[in-house]
């Protein structure tokens, strides 16, 4: 039996038949499974997992028996992922019991592929009920990886965990599959295709998602940038799905050289690489960038095409000033935004360089826990424009995602605008420019963040509940070395859209002079305990700030490891990656 061959041994057996829409359903038993809980971004797990009898199909039926009927019955939904390892089953499973389960008509990305951004943009576009994206995020693929499944609502934004806890229990009950029984649909060319009542459109993976860019920005402004002989720029897809993006948008559209886009195939193993873009994992894209006559500007996107990592000559932009730096400009430079954002927003941990931002445009503000489905009821109620995490992320409200060629474009609308009058042969206005220039304007945040990986989970546990003691026992002007404590707490968060409540968000130590540090266990590591350290210190004093910002957090370094006892209860001596 085809569409579970991968998943099902011998599903035939005790299969009974019904019809709908004209179709043959087959109503497949099984087996609940154990551990398919959903996490911060989908289900994830190795390959070989999803490959065990039913495991994705389980989940799938679950998924359709967790959903109101009218969010799906004769209802539209949207398929696409990022090309790795195991997309080409998955897409024919999904289909196969999505037509089982009454779904009218899904649309698939080409191939299989869509990003992340571009599935919430297809969704919001085309009114789909919701969607489907086959990605494990910037986590490794192959046969011997990880593969990934998560599900977004029809504002294109990641099911709520209402959702996901029920996608959950009834993985824990679930006892029949249903499955059209149609034959393996072709996603290699475009095009429509009706079985029964059933229908399957094949889409260009790029066309959608182009068109909103060419809305929220001024193409020919960027092209303006990108086709001068003296603006060097290069984008690295790292053999992930932007690779299908960057020559439509960045060559043929925005007239960068063919030669810009490096690593732009997709690949099932991303090139045996770690599709995450940071200053670890974008290592060719770093050492262009740093090495001699080095381009002057540099980008990199994840796996599914939602991280983003800007650089220029030499000079690396923090994700978390970024975001700050976005805001601070996209009026002027981003047609998107040209009445002005309605609102910023960022993750706890990430800097407070966008909060001076908010205050000096007199904009609402908000600080939401870790996870971008925070930031989404903000932008559903009108209340949010622009947020970004310091892991990377960056983003409007143009989608329900981050998205990580909006941030390059978003980049290079602001370089090209401001170098818009400048002659051939000028000196142009760098990456480094504006960043230092802003910092000039609003004082610099100088942030870090020590991540320790693979940690035992009990030590982490036990680390952070010393925490969350030390701060049931401190008080505002509690001395720590020479910072004076202004607040300690565990964060909360309480949606003002909703009321919702998200507590344990994260230890925060706040000083008097604004420093932070912050711990907080990972939600998305997939063994032991990944422990986070988020350091920040504000500095409006200009001459200091070219400092290395390791050598100007060193003293608030130094504290957090003594106050957490780190060492002690980790056994960690220096941390895994430090960004
Ligand atoms: C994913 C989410 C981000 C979030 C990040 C945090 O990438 O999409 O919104 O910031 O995970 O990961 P962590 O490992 O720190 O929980
Ligand atoms: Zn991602």
């Amino acid at each position: 039996f085809s569409p579970l061959s991968v998943t099902a041994s011998s599903p035939s057996s005790s299969t009974t038949l019904a019809q709908s829409q004209g179709l043959n359903i087959k109503l497949i038993p099984t087996k609940p499974i154990e551990g398919q809980k959903t996490g911060t971004s989908g289900l994830r797990k190795k390959v070989k997992v999803f490959m065990q009898d039913n495991y994705l199909a389980n989940w799938i039926q679950a998924l359709f028996n967790s959903l109101p009927p009218e969010d799906y019955k004769d209802g539209v939904l949207v398929l696409g992922g990022d090309g790795r390892y195991f997309n080409r089953e998955a897409s024919q499973i999904i289909i196969k019991i999505a037509a089982g389960n009454g779904v009218a008509k899904i649309l698939v990305g080409k191939e299989g592929i869509l990003s992340t951004p571009a599935v919430s943009a297809v969704i919001r576009k085309r009114k789909a009920n919701g969607g489907f994206i086959m990605s494990a995020s910037h986590n490794p693929g192959g046969p011997d990886y990880d593969w990934g499944i998560k599900f977004n609502y029809s504002s294109g934004q990641p099911a709520p965990e209402s959702i996901t806890d029920k996608i959950y229990g009834n993985t824990l009950s679930i006892s029949e599959i249903k499955v059209a029984d149609i034959p393996d649909v072709d996603l290699t060319s475009l095009g429509v295709t009706k079985y029964g009542n059933f229908t399957v459109e094949v889409v260009d993976p790029v066309a959608d998602y182009l068109e909103l860019m060419e809305d929220v920005f001024d193409f020919s402004l960027i092209r303006s940038l990108l086709s001068r002989p003296d603006f060097r720029f290069i984008f690295d897809a790292m053999h992930a799905v932007t690779g299908a993006y960057a020559k439509p948008i960045f060559v043929d559209k925005l007239g960068a050289g063919l030669n810009s886009v490096a690593n732009g195939v997709p690949l099932e193993d991303f090139g045996h690489g770690h599709p995450d873009p940071n200053l670890t994992y974008a290592k060719d894209l770093v050492n262009i960038m740093y090495g001699e006559n080095a381009p002057d500007f540099g980008a990199a996107s994840d796996g599914d095409g939602d991280r983003n990592m800007i650089l220029g000559g030499e000079f690396f932009v923090t994700p978390s000033d970024s975001v700050a730096i976005i805001a601070a400009n996209a009026q002027e430079a981003i047609p998107y935004f040209q009445s002005g954002p309605k609102g910023l927003a960022r993750s706890m941990p990430t800097s407070g360089a966008l909060d001076r931002v908010a205050q000096k445009l007199n904009l609402p503000f908000y600080e939401v826990p870790t996870g971008w489905k925070f930031f989404g009821n903000l932008m559903d109620a009108g209340k949010l424009s622009i947020c970004g995490e310091e892991s990377f992320g960056t983003g409007s409200d143009h989608v329900r995602e981050k998205d990580g060629i909006w941030a390059v474009l978003a980049w290079l609308s602001i370089i090209a605008y401001l170098n818009k009058d400048k002659k051939p042969g000028e000196q142009l206005i760098s990456v480094a420019d504006v960043v230092k220039k802003h910092w000039a304007t609003y004082g610099r945040n100088f942030f870090s963040r020590y991540d320790y990986e693979e940690c035992e989970s009990e030590g982490a546990n036990k680390m952070v509940e010393h925490l969350r003691d030390l701060v049931s026992r401190s008080k505002a002007g509690d001395k720590y070395g020479n910072y004076v404590l202004h607040l300690a707490d565990d964060f909360n968060y309480t949606d003002p859209v909703d009321g919702s409540v998200a507590s344990k968000q994260g230890v925060r130590f706040i000083f008097t002079d604004g420093s932070r540090i912050i711990f907080r266990l990972s939600g998305t590591g997939s063994a032991g305990a990944t422990v986070r350290l988020y350091i920040e210190q504000f500095e409006p004093d200009v001459s200091k700030h070219n400092l290395d910002a390791q050598a100007a957090l060193k003293p608030l370094i130094d504290l957090a490891l003594s106050l957490s006892k780190l060492k002690d209860f980790t056994g960690r001596e220096k941390p895994t990656v430090i960004t």
